[in-house]
């Protein structure tokens, strides 16, 4: 019964998952994965007559409580600092699971397996929790969020992995708790000292990364202590993780191991970002008036969404202006690049906050054959995402990179502050072309002041 009421928890795991894979669909599938969890984890609490049901109880108002909290508070610009605080208490719980077992029994009584997996679950979990924690600190701006390198740094790495290999080794063979708990500690280290290298804007990658170790973690946990659920649950997000990283890495047209070793992107386009290569080039400058005139006049219009959107929390401006357009009968869609922003999904979560309807946000594959034929592109704090180096440019680092073209449109209105670049840290032509208009302003404000002059066009 116990064994089928978890099946039930794996579905419902399985079918939520599917879900999140369309906005409409996406709360519901939440829900369900959710429920799956609170069914798993009351099912264990009860079968393994764990606790009394009123600490069953109380622990989930505390922890739903406590998660309301966090939902509410947490601005969707520090979404990814949060996912990265789950994985890492993700982590140390399938690592105390294993230390707990540690503890318990006598490592000579373990079998193979338990052995093996017990390793597993503290290695993984462990270095998952302090490398999320580094993750969390560089985002939240705690730990520097430039690549922190020294010579020699892979050598130190590689030498700690064999380190811990050779504890896990000892551990196995030798029965030691000692070198158990030994392993764990240089596991942590592991974590911090592989992730404070990588830049703070990869961060979403690594975390995204370290999502799918904490599953596996998980999953480990699961054999040692034989619980089904913890097995199917860790290995969904293992896998779930590693083709999120896989997507968002190929979206950026990097390799993992570039984003891992390659002390990338040291410039964060949240402010001060480095001086662009062509500030002397002259571009042409826009006004809310003239803004407003392209804008009022257009029939149709491709809004651009990116990063500075969300910097300037400007979704709702954004769907304002858009309403006031559509009364004018000028037709809005919204092209949605893959990476825009700083995590999966960014633009999407943003504009779905100020209920802009999921029909009018296209893709990339679906936006770019209707760039030639669009009157006005609003570019709102996107950068990277529009680069055409990406396609013309054989030596820029985004080279072959997939961008939304929107350089085919007759005219295109670019929204940000300065000609700083962006995450890329790289100079954008588009600024320069013949049919762009710059208009150098936070996005929200640019969005009220074209929206209070739109009406006099
Ligand atoms: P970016 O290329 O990073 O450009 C964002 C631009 O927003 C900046 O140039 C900045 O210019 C502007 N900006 C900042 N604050 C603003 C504000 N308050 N008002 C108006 N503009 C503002 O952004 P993107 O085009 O969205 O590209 C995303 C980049 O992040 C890509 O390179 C991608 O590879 C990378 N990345 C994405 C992800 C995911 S999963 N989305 C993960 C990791 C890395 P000013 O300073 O001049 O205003």
């Amino acid at each position: 019964m116990i064994e089928i009421l978890y099946l039930a928890c794996a579905v419902a795991f399985i079918v939520g998952l599917k879900r999140l894979s369309g906005p409409r669909t996406a709360r519901s599938g939440n829900a369900l994965a959710a429920g799956g969890m609170l069914g798993a984890i009351v099912i264990t609490l009860v079968d393994e007559d764990i606790v009394e049901w009123e600490v069953v109880i109380a622990g989930l108002a505390v922890g739903a409580a406590l998660g309301a909290v966090a939902a509410v508070r947490v601005q969707m610009t520090a979404m990814p600092q949060m996912v990265a605080a789950f994985n890492g208490f993700g982590g140390i719980a399938s690592a105390l699971v294993a230390g707990a077992v540690v503890v318990e029994t006598d490592l000579l009584d373990l079998s193979y397996e338990t052995g093996i997996t017990i390793l597993l679950s503290a290695f993984i979990g462990t270095l998952t929790f302090s490398g999320s924690f580094v993750a969390f600190g560089k985002l939240q701006g705690i730990v520097t969020g430039r690549p922190i390198t020294y010579p020699g740094q892979q050598v130190v790495n590689g030498g700690l992995v064999a380190g811990a290999i050779a504890l896990g080794t000892w551990a196995f063979v030798g029965e030691e708790p000692v070198a158990f708990w030994s392993l764990a500690g240089v596991s942590l280290l592991i974590g911090v000292l592989t992730v404070i290298p990588i830049g703070g804007a990869d961060m979403p990658v690594v975390i995204s990364l370290l999502n799918s170790f904490s599953g596996l973690a998980a999953s480990a946990a699961g054999f040692v202590i034989s619980n089904n659920a913890l097995i199917i649950g860790g290995a969904l997000v293992g896998s779930a993780g590693l083709i999120l990283t896989k997507l968002m890495t190929e979206a950026m047209n990097r390799s993992l191991g570039d984003v891992l070793f390659a002390g990338f992107g040291t410039a964060d386009s949240a402010g001060a970002g480095g001086g662009a290569a062509g500030e002397d080039k002259p571009v042409k400058r826009a006004t809310a008036d003239d803004a407003a005139i392209a804008l009022g006049y257009a029939e149709t219009v491709l809004v651009v969404p990116g990063y500075g959107l969300a910097v300037a929390q400007a979704q709702h401006a954004v769907r304002k202006l858009a309403t006031a357009l559509e009364d004018r009968d000028v037709e809005v869609a919204y092209a949605i690049h893959p990476v825009a922003g700083r995590m999966p999904g960014h633009m999407n979560v943003l504009l779905a906050e100020a209920d802009v309807p999921y029909e009018q946000l296209l893709d990339l594959d679906q936006a770019n054959p209707r760039f030639p034929r669009t009157d006005v592109v609003l570019i709102l704090g996107a950068n990277d995402v529009v680069n055409p180096s990406a396609r013309n440019d054989a030596a820029s680092p985004i080279y072959g990179m997939p961008i939304l073209n929107v350089d085919e449109a007759t005219t295109v209105i670019v929204v940000k502050r300065s000609l700083s670049p962006g995450f890329a840290g790289i100079d954008n032509p588009l600024f320069y072309d013949e049919g762009t208009m710059m208009f150098f302003a936070d996005a929200k404000d640019a969005l009220e002041q074209t929206l209070a002059a739109l009406d006099n066009v």
